[in-house]
């Protein structure tokens, strides 16, 4: 009987060594160990020997079972790693890797880039200014002394009016027109991105906080007609070569005479349709001519030096550009909108 042992020892470990993969080990675990396996027939017919032979047998029998398992389990890991090793077999070289998922710039940050782009390619030089701007910039250097009527065109988020110097979240660029002449002499051409804040009830076209562009070019000469062949060609770039402008009057304190710009209608081409209202027109701007009191106030002589401004919302010509029917989608952070740009 012991015999017999030692022979399914060595056939089973013999056997062993050839296997090299993890389905035939798995049959030789059965064929040996399994239910009707060699060895565990053995053990099975234990109760048929005599009982001195018992001991020897079954004690004989259960060290080969041990050492048969831990056989195996060795032979198991080494089949593992050496498919590991093998590469080929293991990994599927060949299959296309998982994309890495990129970020990317906030169409209203795209859009600041195109706009200030293309004043860039005129000449204007980009420069940026302060959020908490004090009621001196941005109102009274703009000609919009204390008090005045003017100011409820901008209302106003307060930080502190009380003090000596009151002081606000700026509720356009505008200020920078006033601290860019303070800081240097004619010519001066520059483009001025950035947050604006103003106290409003929000709503599909309003929203407490958006991103405005100013422009200012100031020299010797300037004239109505620099105004509108920079806005014109400005135009062009951004909404088609093809592209009619409309100058119409419109107010703002600081600019003399003012005016509001419109294209003609990109979606129906003037004929009329819902993005227009129905006119054939949109309005994109607020601009002018530099008012001869901000020229003053920066110590500039209106007799000499003439400019234009102009101010622009920049999520609202996007919401033109793209068809975008709510203001309040550029701060949701809703990935479903942002992913689209
Ligand atoms: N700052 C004005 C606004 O916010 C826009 C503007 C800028 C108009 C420059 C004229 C010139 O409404």
């Amino acid at each position: 009987m012991l015999d017999e042992l030692n022979k399914i020892k060595d056939s089973a470990t013999l056997e062993l060594q050839g296997i090299s993969d993890l389905k035939a080990l798995d049959d030789w675990r059965v064929a040996y160990m399994g239910r009707k396996g060699k060895l565990t027939q053995v053990l099975r017919g234990l109760s048929d020997l005599p009982i001195d032979q018992r001991k020897a047998v079954g004690s004989a029998a259960n060290d080969i079972k041990t050492l048969l398992e831990a056989e195996l389990k060795g032979r198991q890991q080494a089949v593992k790693d050496a498919k590991l090793a093998g590469g080929l077999d293991a990994i599927d070289v060949t299959l296309p890797g998982r994309p890495v998922s990129l970020g990317r710039l906030h169409p209203t940050t795209q859009m600041v880039r195109e706009i200030c782009d293309a004043f860039s390619a005129m000449g204007f030089e980009v420069v940026e200014g302060p959020e908490v701007e004090s009621d001196y910039y941005n109102f009274e250097a703009l000609n919009i002394p204390k008090d005045h009527p003017a100011r409820d065109m901008w209302d106003t988020i307060w930080i502190n009016r009380d003090q000596t110097i009151p002081t606000l979240l700026r509720t356009h660029t505008s200020p920078m027109q006033v601290r860019v002449m303070e800081q240097r002499q004619p010519p001066v051409r520059v483009v001025v991105p950035g947050r604006c804040y103003r106290y409003e009830a929000t709503d599909a076209t309003h929203e407490s906080v958006f991103f405005q562009i100013e422009g200012l070019a100031v020299d010797k000469g300037i004239t109505f007609a620099d105004l509108k062949g920079s806005l014109f060609e400005f135009a062009k770039r951004l909404f088609g070569a093809e592209r009619k402008v409309r100058f119409r009057c419109d107010y703002f304190p600081f600019v003399e005479p003012g005016v509001d710009m419109s294209i003609d209608c990109f979606v129906c081409g003037g004929k009329g349709c819902r993005l227009c209202s129905n006119t054939g027109w949109i309005e994109i701007l607020g601009a002018g001519m530099v008012h001869p009191n901000v020229l003053k106030g920066v110590g500039y002589d209106p007799e000499v030096y003439t400019g234009f401004a102009f101010g622009l919302g920049v999520e609202r010509i996007l919401m033109l550009k793209h068809g975008i029917d709510d203001i309040r989608h550029f701060y949701a952070n809703d990935l479903r909108f942002l992913k689209q740009f």
